[in-house]
């Protein structure tokens, strides 16, 4: 069975293109390699024993989108990860985040309803939520206005795949998304930010190997414990194991509405002080940190209540918040040995 994954070569595209492949899946991936490199093609290969088909497309460009899908009509699956996810770059420039997160998926679904199997697994984020009244936050948390146009993107996203399903042959599950971290136990494929990583734990692991002078904690006035933010971190491959799941649901007629959503993350919040602890602990080694102003856009807290994802989907994050941390670290050293 063929699958598409946009933004196959990216940090979550890959690890799940790995996965699918280990569940015999023939997998198609599009990539434009604006935040990928193609020698992520070699490191699924090393992996699963094969390479992905590959075809650079740009899919802002809607003639390509419309030539890939009349050369593979035979895709029964489509997970679309292909977007830009920096918050701050997105303020600085929202057309750009318009035209990459919208524009693409516009083009996408036309071209998937004119197939006969139009299953759709879409790349949605916790943070969707904002700053969520209970803890932890379950799918029936409501949708609050967004403060980025990256995070309008993704709430956007969401209304077009409800309303193109109603009235089209689209079945879809929307995943959101809590903190994804971590890299193939192999090594072999992991996050590859480009320029100074905006995210926790790739600016730890850079801070570990000694790129980065020192990480910056912003904020330790939030009424927490210990009085950092609050975050549900979940391995990258416990993350890409749910995406095959909610696929063979779709291509198994289970979904019970044509549009379902589940949140993904482990059910465990972490503060910033305990992803350092926690670094420190695995890599054995002391991380230079300074306490720093808050962050504009930072929630308080975020973790997931995973009962729905549990329960329907079978579905569990196994891996540790250290055990991430850990292939993280493996992956970080590897890269820059
Ligand atoms: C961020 C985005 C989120 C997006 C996700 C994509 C914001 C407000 N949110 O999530 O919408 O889906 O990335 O990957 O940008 N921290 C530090 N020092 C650092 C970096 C981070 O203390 O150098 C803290 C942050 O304040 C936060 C936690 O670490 O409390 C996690 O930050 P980050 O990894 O950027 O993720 P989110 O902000 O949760």
């Amino acid at each position: 069975m063929k699958i598409l994954v946009t933004g196959g070569l990216g940090f979550i595209g890959s690890h799940t293109v790995v996965e699918l492949q280990n569940q015999g899946f023939e997998v198609v991936a599009i990539d434009n390699l604006s935040n990928s490199s193609i020698e992520v093609l070699e490191g699924i290969e090393r992996i699963t024993g094969k390479k992905p088909i590959f075809e650079n497309i740009d899919l802002r460009e809607k003639s390509s989108v419309q030539n890939f899908f009349k050369k593979y009509q035979d895709i029964v699956g489509v997970i679309h990860f292909a977007a830009s996810k920096a918050v701050g770059e997105s303020v600085e420039n929202p057309l750009l985040y318009y035209e990459n997160n919208i524009n693409t998926l516009v083009y996408v679904l036309q071209e998937l309803t004119k197939l006969p199997q139009a299953n759709f697994i879409f790349s949605s984020s916790c943070t969707v939520y904002g700053q969520a009244e209970k803890m932890p936050i379950t799918e029936n948390a409501s949708v609050q206005p967004a403060i980025s146009p990256y995070g309008n993107t993704k709430q956007i996203g969401e209304e077009i795949i409800q309303d193109v399903a109603k009235v089209t042959n689209v079945n879809s599950i929307l995943l959101r998304y809590f903190n994804p971290i971590g890299a193939h136990p192999s090594a072999e494929i992991g996050e590859l930010p480009k320029g100074v990583p905006q995210n926790l734990v790739p600016y730890i692991t850079q801070t570990g190997i000694g790129i980065r002078k020192e990480l910056s904690v912003y904020g330790n006035d939030y009424p927490t414990p210990d009085g950092t933010c609050i975050r549900d971190y979940i391995h990258v491959v416990d993350l890409a194991k749910a995406h095959v799941i909610a696929l063979q649901r779709l291509l198994n007629k289970q979904n019970v509405e044509k549009v379902e959503t589940f949140n993904l993350g482990t059910g465990t919040g972490s503060s910033v002080l305990e992803v350092i602890h926690a670094f420190e602990k695995v890599s054995g080694q002391k991380l230079p940190y300074k306490i720093v102003d808050r962050r504009e856009g930072d929630v308080i807290a975020a973790y997931a209540n995973t009962d729905k994802a549990n329960a329907v989907l079978g579905w569990k994050a196994k891996s540790s918040l250290e055990e991430a941390l850990s292939s993280a670290w493996d992956w970080e050293q590897k890269i820059r040995s």
